[in-house]
């Protein structure tokens, strides 16, 4: 099955080629109508549903008990946020820290997750230390020294990515995890983009915390994501919202949960239809064999696998066209891929907003136009529902559109 034909499963407009599942994600028909059967479930009987020792807290359980097995952890290390911004915020809001203490994050870093790094500092009187991971980059090497060289006998913790949003690299979490904790620091990796996209095994990464989101690469509903921590540092993290789970015997296994699993009255349905997204995206690319009621883990991986052949497959034709190196090692991408298009270097922040209009208003292109340093990028996005087909019009559309490329005038 290619792209064309597996679109019909989703809601996305026909008119428009959607090269940005990274941003948001988008959940198959099949999800939603799974997401409006658990509402209307709990519209039904409310209380019945959502008090959580009914029927609430076993049906968390069961999503838990899914997602513990695709991340290779144990239910016991995992809790529900909102999404990855609000998992960083809690394991970073509670970790111990202190005036003249330094915390390190990468200038690939999530904004929004960077903000909440600085914020801890600033109320704690430490100092943020940013590793300058270069773009382009030649390999893993180059990060690692990168965090090495930032590292000093005051840092207490890293937040790394999994996958950088503005640049598409995988990082190597593993030996970011080995380097840090050989010097006694410890490592939270957001890995927002990591679920659906790669294989993630929580129990060997070693990382002492690991937050994502579901409604990224496993195309769950908005908005759901988990939380994932060591044992040891299980009773020091504090929720972003404190609930009855602070004081309240029975809302779960472990404080740990107790303290997630209710975080205030809440809408369960985008986590309660995650597994029914993880099987119907374990179904699409299995090799026509029967996927049965589970999740086939074969057809989960073939799926990324296929992504990310797709997006460097599209990666490639835009590098040809646009006549650009590649920035990244093929072996260091995901199903992101952000490429530095020649014509867009120096160029306003105005400008960019222009040619991402265009690109939509008149080409009917979604994919996020961003500047890394002062180069003008687009990063594309490889999803089931994308072909090859997709890449190329693109391509094309960025060869032979004028209106595109550096006007005069237009230069930061
Ligand atoms: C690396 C990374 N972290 C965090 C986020 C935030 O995700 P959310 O807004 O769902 O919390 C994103 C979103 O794109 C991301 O790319």
């Amino acid at each position: 099955m290619d792209g064309h034909s597996l679109g019909e499963h989703w809601l996305l407009r026909p008119d428009v080629d959607f090269l940005n599942h990274g941003s948001f994600g988008a959940s198959p028909k099949c999800v939603l109508e799974a997401q409006r059967g658990w509402s209307e479930r709990l519209e039904r009987e409310p209380i019945e549903f959502l008090a959580p020792e009914r029927t609430l807290l076993p049906k968390l359980d069961e999503v838990r008990d899914v997602v513990a097995t695709q991340m290779q952890a144990s239910s016991r290390d995992l809790v529900f946020v909102r999404n990855a911004t609000e998992g960083v915020n809690a394991v970073i809001r509670s970790l111990p820290l202190q005036e003249g203490d330094e915390v390190l994050i990468t200038n690939h870093g999530y904004n929004a997750c960077n903000n909440a790094v600085r914020h801890a500092a600033e109320v704690a009187g430490a100092d943020v230390v940013v590793a300058d991971i270069p773009f382009p980059i030649r390999g893993s090497d180059e990060i690692l020294d990168a965090i090495a060289a930032a590292l000093s006998p005051k840092t207490r913790w890293v937040l790394v990515d999994h996958v950088t949003s503005p640049t598409g690299i995988v990082m190597p979490v593993a030996e970011i995890v080995r380097l840090a904790r050989s010097r006694g620091v410890r490592v939270m990796v957001d890995g927002a983009h990591g679920p659906g996209m790669l294989s993630v095994d929580l129990s060997s990464l070693g990382a002492d915390y690991y937050t994502a989101n579901h409604h990224k690469w496993w195309c769950g509903p908005k908005v759901s994501g988990f939380l994932f921590a060591r044992e040891e540092w299980q009773s020091d993290i504090q929720p972003t919202v404190i609930s009855h789970g602070a004081n309240t015997e029975g809302l779960g296994d472990t404080s740990f949960h107790a303290n997630f699993n209710w975080p205030g009255t809440f809408d369960p349905s985008p986590l309660l239809a995650l597994p029914t997204a993880i099987k119907f995206l374990s179904g699409l690319f299995a090799g026509g064999s029967d996927v049965g009621p589970g999740i086939n883990t074969e057809g989960m991986r073939a799926l990324m696998q296929r992504n990310h052949r797709l997006v460097v497959a599209g990666r490639s034709r835009l590098l040809d066209r646009l006549e650009v190196d590649a920035p990244v090692p093929e072996s260091m991408l995901g199903s992101l891929a952000t490429i530095p298009v020649p014509g867009w270097s120096g160029l306003t922040d105005e400008r960019l907003r222009e040619i991402a209009e265009r690109l939509r208003g008149e080409h009917r292109f979604e994919f996020p136009v961003l500047r890394v340093g002062n180069q003008g990028c687009l990063r594309i996005s490889a999803q089931a529902y994308n072909s090859i087909e997709q890449y190329e019009r693109l391509a094309d559309v960025l060869a032979t559109d004028q209106a595109l490329v550096a006007r005069r005038g237009s230069q930061s």
